[in-house]
């Protein structure tokens, strides 16, 4: 009975000892939206999500569900603006990010491909939270969509709905990628907001977002103390 006890009090520990974690470091939590993948954070090749088909127009993709229902949500709110959008490539697995790098590697040299395609395990794609998106009609990823209606509108308007850009331009050192308007990412909108209103690439967000908890917990530990 007393280790009963002993193992629920552990098992209640870690539960919010794991909530608490959540909150101060939602970059680390892999079930979240708000998850950090980069060159220098990458994903486990069997890392698999569950994701969805997207209901929009374009080419059939799929996305967890949560960034599916805020990505058809988005659609209606473009179409009602003129400014209709087309899914390109939505979720990929680690298998399918490898054939695309081989590709590109292959038609345009390495420079070229690190710029523009991330390395398997390295993509927010393989998250099942990213989605590359094209003009209505479109199928192709070109930096000209961020001239377009439809791209303006994504950069202006993503973060209502959860998303943002994640490839900014000026941004290319801190992300590591070429300027892509057509690549979105879900982080929820409370996240999306932030960052939009902020202007800092996700990598940076993080940081500063950290060290606000940091201090916050110093602050708190530092009244406790007599
Ligand atoms: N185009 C982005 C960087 C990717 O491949 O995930
Ligand atoms: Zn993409």
């Amino acid at each position: 009975m007393l280790l009963q006890n002993i193992l629920s009090v552990v098992a209640l520990s870690a539960t919010l000892l794991k909530g608490g974690m959540d909150v101060a470091m939602p970059d680390k939590n892999i079930d979240g939206p708000f998850f950090l993948v980069n060159r220098q954070h990458a994903i486990h090749e069997a890392y698999v999500p569950e994701v969805r088909t997207v209901n929009a127009t374009g080419m059939r993709q799929a996305m967890r569900d949560e960034a599916a229902t805020a990505l058809e949500e988005m659609f209606q709110a473009a179409k009602a603006d003129k400014a209709g959008l087309s899914t390109v490539s939505g979720y990929r697995s680690y298998a399918k990010q490898a054939t695309i790098y081989a590709r590109k590697h292959k038609t345009a040299g390495q420079e070229v491909a690190d710029s523009l395609v991330a390395l398997p395990g390295t993509s927010e794609h393989q998250l099942g939270l990213a989605m590359d998106l094209a003009q209505k009609g479109g199928s192709q990823l070109s930096s000209g969509f961020g001239n377009t209606k439809a791209g303006q509108w994504v950069n202006a308007n993503a973060y209502r709905y959860g998303f943002i850009v994640r490839y900014q331009k000026g941004q290319e050192d801190v992300t590591g990628y070429a300027f892509e308007p057509w690549h979105v990412r879900y982080v929820g909108k409370a996240y999306a907001k932030a960052i939009f209103d902020s202007g800092l690439p996700m990598e940076s967000y993080v940081s500063a977002h950290r060290l606000e908890i940091y201090e916050f917990l110093i602050q708190q530990t530092s009244e406790v103390r007599p």
